[in-house]
């Protein structure tokens, strides 16, 4: 059976000082998207990397790059991400000026689009721009940092719009894709997945996974991950 749901190992646990090997090995060992977490030291307290990074390891894959901007302003630097090889462009709405001209803005430079709901944000975020959605992206823990613990209310949120996703596509036909981001590790997978979730990002559980000097270090973590969230 092929797996229907998308696992994302987030980049921000990776080694930085070999990155492109780092997004090639997880890839080979079966992750089918790269989280690319792009924090500004405004909206979270934390820096990370920018459209330079996204650019340098776009040649290592062909894997979509998965961009999570937790930057204020938004817009300013989508063009730039699109140009760097982005497949996929999320923001939170609390940061954006106009929420549906960011999203538009991302599918005229040829992207996917998604809105991200912190743990305090609610879902009715969505309700008016539903046909500007391509992803919906909840955050389980607070965003800024890795490696924190999966916030259980998460759950009743997913199931939340789960259903809020599914009236829509009964609607318009249209798929959206409902993604989890913060905490998900083996022994938690399951009841996300069934809680809703269909793609997965894991940054501490997949990255920390294994012995450096091993080349397959990822293989089993990605394997159990898939397997979990039933998948395989
Ligand atoms: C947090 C980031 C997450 C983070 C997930 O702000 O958006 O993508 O890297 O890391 P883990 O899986 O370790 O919680
Ligand atoms: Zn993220």
């Amino acid at each position: 059976m092929t797996c229907p749901c998308r696992i994302a190992p987030s980049l921000l646990s990776a080694d930085f000082s070999r990155l492109g090997e780092e997004v090639r090995n997880v890839v080979a060992s079966g992750a089918d998207w790269i989280h690319f977490d792009v924090m500004d030291n405004h909206y979270v307290p934390n820096l990370t990397i920018g459209p330079l990074v996204c650019e340098a390891i776009r040649p290592c894959t062909e894997a979509p790059i998965d961009v999570h901007l937790m930057v204020r302003p938004v817009d300013r630097i989508i063009p730039d991400f699109a140009k760097a090889g982005a497949d996929v462009i999320t923001f939170h709405p609390e940061a954006s000026e106009h929420v549906d001209r960011s999203l538009g803005l991302i599918r005229e430079q040829g992207c996917k689009a998604g809105l991200v709901f912190n743990p305090a944000t609610p879902l009715t975020w969505m309700d008016h721009v539903m046909d500007k959605l391509d992803v919906v992206l909840l955050m389980s823990v607070n965003p800024g940092f890795g490696g924190q613990k999966f916030i259980p209310g998460t759950l009743a949120k997913l199931r939340e719009a789960r259903q809020k996703i599914d009236a829509f596509e009964r609607e318009s036909g249209r798929r959206i894709l409902l993604e989890i981001d913060g905490g998900v590790k083996v022994d938690n997978i399951g009841e996300i997945a069934a809680a809703g979730a269909d793609t997965f990002v894991a940054g501490s559980a997949v990255f920390g996974a294994g012995r450096d000097d091993d080349p397959h270090r990822y293989d089993t973590v990605i394997a159990a991950l898939r397997a979990g969230a039933g998948g395989g």
